[in-house]
This record gives C-alpha cells, sequence and structure tokens, in this order.
C-alpha cells in the first residue's frame, strides 16, 4: 500500500472524504481510522494523508494526541498531504464569522507541524467545507478533493 489515508471523524463527514479519496487513489490507497492506526502503519507507508475536522482552528485532540505520541524521527523523509473539514465563515452571524476566520483551519498548521518534523511536502493544504457542524459535505467538495487528489506528488 503506498498511500495511507488516515482519518479522524466525529460525524462522518472527514471520514466520508478519506474514504472517496482511497477509491479515487485506486488500489494502492488504504483510509483507515486514527482510533487503529500504529506508527508502524505510517513508517510502511509511502505516503501518508492526514484528514482531520477542524476543532478551534487545529487538528481534532485526537490526531493532536497521536502526533504527540509518535517516535520524533518517524516523519523524516515521509511525503505528506493534509486535509481538513470546516464551517465556512459566509452565511454565519458577526461572532462565528470573526471566530472562524480568526481561529483558521486545520490543514495548514498541522502540515507545517509535519514538515517541521522532517516530512516532505506531498500536495498543499487543503480545507473542505460542511454545510453545519454535523456535515454534510457542501456540493462540490468532494470533486475539489479530486482535483487535489490529481495534483499530490
Ligand atoms: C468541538 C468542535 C470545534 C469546532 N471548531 C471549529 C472551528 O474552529 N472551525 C471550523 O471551521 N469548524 C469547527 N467545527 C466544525 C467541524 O469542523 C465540523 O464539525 C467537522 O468538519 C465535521 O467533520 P466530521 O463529520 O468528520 O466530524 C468544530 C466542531 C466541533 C465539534
Amino acid at each position: 500500500m503506498k498511500t495511507l489515508i488516515i482519518y479522524d471523524s466525529i460525524f462522518g463527514n472527514t471520514a466520508q472524504a478519506a474514504n472517496f479519496l482511497a477509491d479515487n487513489l485506486g488500489l494502492d490507497a488504504l483510509a483507515k481510522p486514527l482510533a487503529e492506526t500504529v506508527a508502524a502503519d505510517i513508517s510502511v507507508a509511502e505516503r501518508v494523508v492526514v484528514a482531520t475536522p477542524t476543532h478551534a482552528g487545529r487538528a481534532s485532540q485526537p490526531w493532536q494526541n497521536f502526533l504527540k505520541s509518535l517516535p520524533a524521527n518517524i516523519w523524516i523523509g515521509k511525503r505528506v498531504a493534509v486535509f481538513s473539514t470546516g464551517l465556512p465563515a459566509r452565511d454565519k452571524n458577526f461572532f462565528l464569522k470573526i471566530f472562524l476566520k480568526i481561529l483558521g483551519y486545520a490543514a495548514a498548521p498541522t502540515l507545517a507541524l509535519l514538515l517541521k518534523k522532517g516530512a516532505l511536502l506531498s500536495g498543499e493544504p487543503l480545507d473542505l467545507m460542511v454545510a453545519t457542524k454535523q456535515g454534510p459535505l457542501l456540493p462540490g467538495e468532494l470533486e475539489r478533493l479530486s482535483a487535489w487528489a490529481l495534483k499530490l506528488k
């Protein structure tokens, strides 16, 4: 298996996107829940895609705990890409808009952390949008994910 897509998901939207991506990338990709993932899975994968909901502008707590638990050198030379799911600021009330804008989304800070740990860039960070906290993914987001996947190195 070349690409391991590891996802955390409370309401199922990040899981849906991760499984869609695995289907899109073909036989050499596997989507796996974070709760079932161990460090050795990362070591054997050629490329790792981190998939996380945005929680308070960052990766979910389970992702943060998992990343902290890994051996420091595990990301060195590993190709990585990150996508998140989150809420679009438009159509939200004034305070939520400000909150979302200030906090931002999880993909960029998570990718930056992995690059700092020695990972190699496989693709730009991608933030997919959901309609409400529970979802669903907004129309066109899976197409955006497909287009992103085509550009992964
Ligand atoms: C505790 C919590 C914090 C959240 N914080 C943010 C946030 O800072 N920015 C944002 O865009 N969405 C935020 N959301 C919405 C989630 O991003 C949304 O529920 C998620 O994309 C759905 O993915 P899932 O179905 O895989 O859980 C938050 C949701 C929860 C439950």
